[in-house]
């Protein structure tokens, strides 16, 4: 760890303050952390430890107040808006516990739209690729309301990974969904880890889960509080 040429993520006293009514709330209190590329990390800890505000920096929707934020080779806080913008589309894949699809297109324009947009000529055939592999191939053509929970937790992995993104980020992706269901999305986002090398930061509250990571990550109160290898990773040593 800690090897900057080695790192897909390299975050360096990264700080967020807001106002507040109350005041200044720190909500992020000097997160420092590398990640390899390829490795998988769980990211714990109690509610409202900064846990998806760290992602939200991480995948550049939200700007620090501090610090530095090296993702795919880009220091993030110093892109604009266009360029963040591009650097989500050509690096990362999100999938949030509440699925985030948008209900007036199918499951194939879902996954298929953002990679037209990304210019890709073969968008629908790409996205339909994608949605059988989670699955759904004959769910093709149904709007998200007319689908099962689990089944639009697919279609939103299908679209994260569409693009062959270098970093999956989730957060609690099953956290919507019920124990059978969860565990086949964790399965199929582990499956699409191994088999394509993608580099994973996943939230979660189940300690299960956050231990089947290469490297657990439990925050608190806005710091790193621990690093550890995940209880597999931990049993191989
Ligand atoms: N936009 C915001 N304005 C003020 N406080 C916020 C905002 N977003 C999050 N917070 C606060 O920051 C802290 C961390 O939130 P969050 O990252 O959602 O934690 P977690 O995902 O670990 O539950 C919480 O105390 C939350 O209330
Ligand atoms: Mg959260």
């Amino acid at each position: 760890m800690g090897h900057v040429a080695n790192s897909i993520i390299e975050l360096t006293g990264v700080t967020l303050t807001l106002p507040s009514l109350a005041g200044e709330v720190n909500i992020l209190r000097g997160i420092s952390l590398d990640i390899a590329p390829g490795e998988a990390v769980g990211m714990v800890g109690p509610s409202g430890s900064g846990k998806s505000t760290l992602l939200m920096v991480l995948a550049g929707l939200e700007s620090p107040s501090g610090g530095s934020v090296k993702v795919a080779g880009a220091e993030l806080t110093k892109l604009d808006e266009d360029g963040l913008a591009r650097f989500r589309r050509d690096h990362v894949g999100i999938v949030f516990q509440s699925f985030h699809l948008v209900p007036t297109m199918t499951a194939l324009e879902n996954v298929a739209v953002p990679l037209e947009l990304a210019g890709r000529a073969d968008a629908f055939e790409r996205a339909e690729e994608e949605l059988k592999l989670v699955g759904l191939s004959h769910r093709l053509d149904h709007y998200p309301g007319q689908l099962s929970g689990g089944e639009q937790q697919r279609v939103a992995l299908a679209r994260a990974v569409a693009g062959d993104p270098e970093i999956l980020m989730a957060d609690e992706p099953t956290g919507n969904l019920d124990a059978a269901t969860g565990e086949q999305i964790v399965e199929l986002m582990f499956d699409l880890h191994r088999r394509r090398g993608t580099t994973m930061v996943l939230i979660t509250h189940d300690n299960e889960l956050a231990g089947m990571c290469d490297k657990v990550v439990r925050l608190k109160d806005g710091k790193v509080e621990s690093v550890h290898p995940g209880a597999r990773r931990a049993a191989a040593q």
